[in-house]
């Protein structure tokens, strides 16, 4: 049964706590965040580790005091509680230390959730989790039997195969996670906790060291250099499923702010535009000619007996039907076309992380 929060949403020029600040969508929620006046607490785990906060120190905010970093491991219970005190709203998008371990997961969910409580302050959290909650299948065919991705669907729980040892744990660790954050909310009854479910993410870096995180800009730095095997990302021959890095940014801080969404909902944040990796990888040339780029090979280093079943598990892919429907009824979000994110990405890694180009 839907839980119908009675809290408002946080006011405008709040503040809000951003976990995970220095990763890639982190920076650009932080970034979004300020452009629409909130005041920013940034977590990171080491405020003195310049190659990951620099570019957090250079934003003007940071000069005037309106964004502050915080240091903060969510692996240490407590650390989060001066952080909350007196802030409205909080972002949590930092990853764990591993997901492959239930009691560990719960344990930092714990962690936050207690620091949340313990604010007084914090009246809703944005809890990031992932496509992977959606549609990570232990059985493909699964997916032939519910293609549509939507946010009522979840992986088959019951499948013994959904196991961390078979892949599963991430997928497995964000379903634990919102339902954590979820039950915890509703049995405050102060704050609500609302899940942000990001496909995968393409667009902009906004610091050299966000190159190697990703998976998607990373392969896209791999493809520009011509360096390393190209994999396929998750699941044997799946698309990429897109979302631009600031369009997913905006739908984190609009749904901070809707006055339309409750407690324990979730809302899938991508475009619906997917694209076959060696088809990105072409796209860089067909997109910014002027560099000259040198198409490497794309090869496919799936064992054989996935390689077998290619046109099987493409067509599976090609069945699925994604929807965005539910976050465009709350928010005013506009997706960015899948090009712009492609060729905004090429252009910050070779001008913020000076990537090499593969050139012909
Ligand atoms: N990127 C995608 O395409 C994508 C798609 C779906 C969902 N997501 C989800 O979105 C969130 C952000 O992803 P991202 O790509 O921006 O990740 P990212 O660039 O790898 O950044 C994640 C951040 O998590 C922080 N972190 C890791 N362990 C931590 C700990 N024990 N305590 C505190 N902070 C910790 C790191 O902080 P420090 O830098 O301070 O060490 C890092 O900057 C994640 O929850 C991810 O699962 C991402």
């Amino acid at each position: 049964m839907k839980v119908v929060s009675p809290v408002a949403p946080i006011p405008k020029s709040s503040t809000v706590a951003v976990t995970g600040s220095a990763g890639f969508i982190g920076g650009w929620v932080v970034h979004g965040l300020l452009q629409r006046g909130y005041r920013v607490r940034a977590c990171v785990r080491d405020i003195h580790d310049a190659t990951r906060t620099a570019f957090l120190k250079a934003m003007p905010a940071y000069a005037s005091g309106r964004l502050t970093l915080h240091a903060a491991d969510l692996n240490n219970p407590g650390c989060f509680d001066n952080v909350f005190a007196g802030c409205h709203g909080v972002c949590h998008l930092s990853h764990v230390s591993t997901y492959d371990d239930a009691d560990y997961v719960r344990r930092t969910c714990d962690h936050i959730i207690a620091s949340v409580e313990g604010s007084g302050s914090v009246a809703r959290v944005i809890v990031t989790s992932s496509i992977a909650a959606v549609m990570s299948e232990a059985d493909m065919s699964e997916l032939v039997r519910r293609p549509v991705l939507d946010e009522d669907r979840y992986p088959d729980e019951q499948n013994p195969k959904r196991t961390p040892e078979r892949g599963q744990g991430y997928s497995m660790g964000k379903v634990l996670a919102q339902r954590a954050f979820s039950e915890a909310a509703a049995e405050s009854g102060r704050w609500d906790a609302i899940t942000c479910c990001p496909g995968d993410n393409i667009g902009p870096i906004l610091s050299a060291h966000q190159k190697d995180m990703g998976p998607w800009q990373h392969l896209i730095e791999k493809m520009l250099n011509g360096s390393g095997e190209l994999f396929q990302g998750t699941g044997p021959y799946r698309p990429w499923m897109t979302v631009d890095v600031r369009d997913d940014a905006q739908c984190h801080i609009d749904l901070l702010e809707s006055a339309a969404v409750h407690n324990g909902e979730r809302y899938i944040a991508w475009s619906t535009d997917t694209r076959r990796m060696e088809d990105i990888c072409a796209d860089i040339a067909r997109l910014l000619p002027e560099l000259g780029f040198q198409v490497p090979p794309v090869t496919d280093p799936s064992p054989d007996r996935i390689k077998v079943r290619e046109a099987e598990f493409r067509a599976i892919w090609a069945g699925c039907e994604l929807r965005n429907d539910r976050i465009r009824s709350v928010i005013p979000i506009t997706f960015r076309p899948l090009d712009d994110s492609i060729r905004d990405c090429v252009e910050s890694l070779l001008s913020v992380a000076g990537t090499t180009v593969l050139r012909r």
